[in-house]
């Protein structure tokens, strides 16, 4: 994996997005000082200090979308927990990508494709990870929010963190491309931190509340309503 170094920008997943053309595939895109980072259901993430990550991976793997790639940040959540637990933590997944350490936020994943004229040009899988933070900023973001450095009371190196997150993403990244969730999703669901509980997920257009019963073979969230009423969802957060 290419490493591209960047001092300051706003943000990681909109310079990779710009830059498509010109970056090669497997290129990660990783910044010191992030002023603009966004999130999911139009967050924002914020920056929360120069030892943690704002990144992305910018991937290339066909000119046509393919179903799986939806998928990829399942993948690269996978990828994050294996990391994170080389520290000794036992991160939970939030479906889709979320993942957290006692209920606290550490890191999030926002994808996005660029398409031009129905072809893909790239795939930009930006991610955020909380790795030394002290509890005062942690205060100020408007969810619970946790870091490594608090989890483990050490401070943690952000190139190392980086390095063995790289090597276990190309380890597995061309298998998953082969065989999909199927490859990742006992490993995922041993680390679903949701299952069988009350859980509410914003759709594009409205919420639908229940229990998570499950998570199918392509990844989706099998959700069954007050009136059992079984919902697959495919896109998606829990709340
Ligand atoms: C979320 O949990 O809502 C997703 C957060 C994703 C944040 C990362 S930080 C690097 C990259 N650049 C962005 O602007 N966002 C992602």
């Amino acid at each position: 994996m290419n490493l591209l170094h960047l001092d300051k920008i706003d943000s990681t997943n909109k310079y990779a997005k710009e830059n498509i053309t010109q970056i090669p595939d497997g290129t990660i895109v990783y910044a010191d000082i992030q002023t603009a980072g966004r999130g999911r259901l139009n967050r924002k993430w914020n920056d929360t200090g120069i030892e943690n990550i704002y990144a992305s991976i910018v991937l290339k793997p066909s000119e046509k979308f393919v179903d799986c790639y939806s998928n990829l940040t399942q993948f690269l959540c996978l990828i994050i927990c294996y990391t994170l637990e080389d520290y000794g933590v036992n991160p939970k997944i939030k479906w889709p990508n979320d993942i957290q350490i006692n209920k606290k936020k550490i890191s999030g994943i926002l994808a996005e494709a660029v398409m031009v004229e129905g072809a893909l040009k790239g795939i930009v899988l930006g991610f955020g990870i909380n790795l030394n933070t002290s509890q005062n900023i942690l205060d100020k973001i408007d969810q619970p929010a946790t870091s490594l450095n608090i989890e483990t009371g050490k401070t943690i190196d952000k190139k190392e963190f980086l390095d063995k997150l790289t090597k276990k993403f190309c380890l597995l990244y061309n298998k998953f491309l082969e065989d999909g969730f199927l490859l990742i999703k006992d490993d995922y669901i041993r680390r679903a931190g949701f299952l069988k509980q009350e859980v509410t997920v914003r759709l594009p257009d409205k919420d639908v509340s229940g229990i998570a019963e499950g998570v199918t073979d392509t990844g989706a969230l099998i959700l069954k309503d007050k009136n059992n009423k079984e919902h697959i969802l495919l896109i998606g957060d829990i709340l």
